[in-house]
């Protein structure tokens, strides 16, 4: 009985250490782990993974390239759609957490919030890996975040923009999700860059929540308000909104990509297909391909290995002049 607990002891205060191995803080990309099994066994590995939901084309090849990777290496994936609900997200990850899975993934829908839960994992002794978009908790309450600098993609929209027009645009923001971290950064990118350019001015704003139907519904509202009326450009947070935007601005008798200039990110196909039609001018690329990042960072994090802090894709900017036909059928999203 003794014996039992001190070894339990023994679990409790080695275990967290062996596997919270934090690395630095380069953004290099990180390679294969080798082999989908824990340090201790050759029982495959477990990851619980909490999504934000199905929000988008880009949320749809983000989830496919999670669950692809996790059967290709023979992973024990157990996937929960948190429904753009942060309730839900927490609720998935304290059962993943009470299933003793080996490592826990989730793609925050909100920023703020999560010191509690992360906290509850680093009790337990579980690492976690942020997927996609960053919390404000403490860095050392998970292992690694692995996704997007969307900072940067909101300031190359700006630039691209500041480009296109010359320097002058009366501007409608669809911001995405409020609160979550690409509605905050790129917002926050795209500002750095029109402030040096007086001429450039944001004079609506409204979230859409990162999907098509909201896109349309606030295009359609900003279109009727009088200062609706003088726009020369949209900056849309993600495609999927601009898309909806694009059908309400036809619907308003404009032509949009001409009569407005449409700028967006996340580089789907659809996006692309708006632009070889002339109806969106920009995207910047936005990477969802994440699950071959992921999965090498919980195979090494599983075996005690160290992994990069910070880990970002390396993305693009597609203007439509670049569209070709054979530039859409390379596109893998
Ligand atoms: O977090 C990434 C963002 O979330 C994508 O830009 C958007 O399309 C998605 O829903």
């Amino acid at each position: 009985m003794r014996r039992s607990i001190v070894a339990r002891i023994a679990v409790a205060v080695l275990m967290p250490a062996m596997l919270w191995a934090c690395g630095n803080n380069d953004s290099t990309s990180s390679s294969s782990g080798g082999g989908a099994t824990t340090k201790a066994s050759s029982k495959p590995l477990v990851v619980g993974f909490a999504q934000t939901g199905a929000e988008s084309g880009w949320r749809t090849a983000n989830t496919q390239s999670i669950q692809e990777t996790a059967k290709q290496r023979g992973i024990d994936l157990r996937f929960v759609d948190s429904q753009g609900q942060p309730d839900n997200q927490k609720k998935a990850i304290s059962s993943f957490i009470a299933q003793h899975v080996d490592v826990i993934m989730f793609s925050p829908i909100v920023t703020d919030g999560w010191t509690p839960i992360l906290n509850d994992a680093k009790d337990a002794g579980i690492p976690v890996i942020i997927s996609d978009r960053r919390v404000s908790s403490p860095d050392d309450l998970y292992t690694c975040f692995i996704g997007s600098n969307f900072e940067e993609e909101g300031e190359k929209a700006g630039k691209w923009l500041a480009e296109k027009t010359g320097g002058k645009a009366v501007i409608a923001e669809l911001d995405g999700t409020i609160g979550s971290a690409p509605m905050i950064d790129r917002k926050k990118g795209f500002e750095k860059v029109i402030a040096d350019h007086p001429g450039m001015k944001v004079v609506l704003e409204q979230s859409g929540d990162f999907t098509r139907a909201k896109g349309k519904e606030v295009m359609e509202t900003m279109l009727k308000q009088p200062e609706g009326k003088n726009i020369t450009a949209v900056f849309s947070h993600n495609d999927d909104m601009a898309l909806g935007a694009i059908q309400a601005i036809k619907d308003a008798g404009k032509q949009p990509g001409k009569d407005i200039i449409i700028v967006s990110i996340d580089g789907i196909k659809d996006a692309f297909n708006a632009m070889q039609k002339g109806d969106l001018n920009c995207t910047v690329e936005c990477n969802p391909l994440l699950g071959p990042a992921l999965f090498d960072a919980a195979e090494k994090v599983a075996k005690g290995e160290t992994v990069p802090k910070v880990i970002y894709s390396k993305e693009g900017v597609f203007d439509q002049a670049q569209v070709t036909p054979e530039l859409i059928a390379s596109r893998k999203y």
